[in-house]
């Protein structure tokens, strides 16, 4: 990892740069920091924000008892040689409004923070938490010109935690017991997978009736909207800052973990040049291999139609972004 002069980060640990210092960003770097994974480099437009948030967090470490270091800053130029960098800066999804509602604003601002990200880190993977996530994956893609390896999405590892909740809290078991499986984009067309979603090895399928389970996947797929209706002046972050950590720390300790992604794919499920909610395997490469699961035709036609939806929202967004 290259230093930046004038930081006070040091050169011996991974730097994580967290684009977004709002409730999913501020979140995420407490919790990269606090696991002792990476220096963080908080960046917002907002002046003294995430200096003040990097400065409050600092003053935690001594109780926390970790030794990584966080700096907040308006510059890219401190981001200068990031491992990885994580987008998450953009605008949340207010009540009735949909993810791709979203489309315009924040596709400008992923695109414009990927290439000013990319200037000072060549090096570094990237995350794109922002939504909607599965398109803004694609254009940061095409914007830094990276592999496809080196670019991902967070929000399987986010719906399948709430799956797995939901299953857990039916059925009144710890949630260290349910593995649960969602594919697809992260919106209303997302893909929950009963069949591959079990309790100790067993489907759910064989443990609830079908209307329960299909209850449950309903709840799935409206979980982000379920918890911005609750809380009224924003969206869901704690969750989505976890998640996030947890793909963080794949790819820092080369874990080889699998978990679902946002991935390129290249003909698998037979889709093409689209990135979308796969299980994927990450290590320090990035998405270091891409499972292809037995659908069923109904699971594959459910794939397919949320994977036509987030192509169509490429092309108007790559549209919109060309005419600006
Ligand atoms: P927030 O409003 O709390 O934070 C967004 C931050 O981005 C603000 O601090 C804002 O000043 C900053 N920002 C805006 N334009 C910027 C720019 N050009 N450069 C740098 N910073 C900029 O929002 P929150 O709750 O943190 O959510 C952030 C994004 O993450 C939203 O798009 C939200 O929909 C998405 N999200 C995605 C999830 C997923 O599963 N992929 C889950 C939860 C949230
Ligand atoms: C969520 O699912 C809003 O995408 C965000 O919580």
């Amino acid at each position: 990892m290259i230093s930046s002069p004038n930081s006070p980060i040091s050169c011996q640990t991974p730097r994580v740069t967290v684009i977004g210092g709002g409730k999913v960003g501020s979140t995420l770097a407490q919790r990269v920091i606090e696991k002792n994974l990476a220096d963080v480099v908080l960046l917002d437009v907002v002046e003294g924000m995430p200096q003040g948030i990097a400065l409050d967090l600092m003053e935690a470490r001594g109780i926390e008892g970790h030794d990584r270091q966080i700096i907040g800053t308006n510059d890219y130029a401190d981001t200068v040689g990031s491992d990885i960098v994580v987008i998450t800066a953009g605008l949340p999804r207010k009540p009735g409004m949909t993810r791709d509602d979203l489309l315009k604003i924040n596709a400008k601002i992923a695109v414009e923070a990927a290439e000013k990200a990319i200037a000072h880190s060549p090096e570094a993977l990237f995350i794109i938490v922002t939504n909607p996530l599965d398109v803004l994956t694609y254009l940061v893609w095409q914007a830094t010109k990276l592999p496809s390896h080196r670019v991902m999405g967070m929000a399987g590892v986010l719906d399948s935690a709430r799956f797995q909740t939901f299953i857990a809290m039916e059925l009144g078991i710890s949630f260290a017991d349910v593995n649960a499986v969602v594919l697809g984009g992260h919106g209303d067309l997302m893909v929950p997978l009963p069949r591959y979603s079990t309790v100790g090895g067993v489907p759910i399928t064989e443990l609830m009736d079908t209307s329960t389970v299909e209850r449950l996947v309903e709840r799935t797929r409206n979980g982000g909207a379920e918890i911005v209706e609750l809380m009224r002046t924003g969206g869901a972050y704690y969750a989505p800052a976890s998640s996030t950590c947890l793909m963080v720390e794949a790819i820092l300790q080369n874990q080889s973990r699998q978990v679902t992604a946002a991935a390129y794919l290249q003909g698998e499920y037979g889709l093409n040049d689209i990135f979308i909610g796969v299980p994927a395997r990450l290590g320090c490469r990035g998405v270091e291999k891409v499972l292809e699961l037995n659908l069923t035709d109904a699971e594959r036609t459910a794939l397919h139609t949320s994977a036509e939806s987030v192509r169509k929202n490429i092309h108007r967004a790559s549209e919109m972004l060309a005419s600006v």
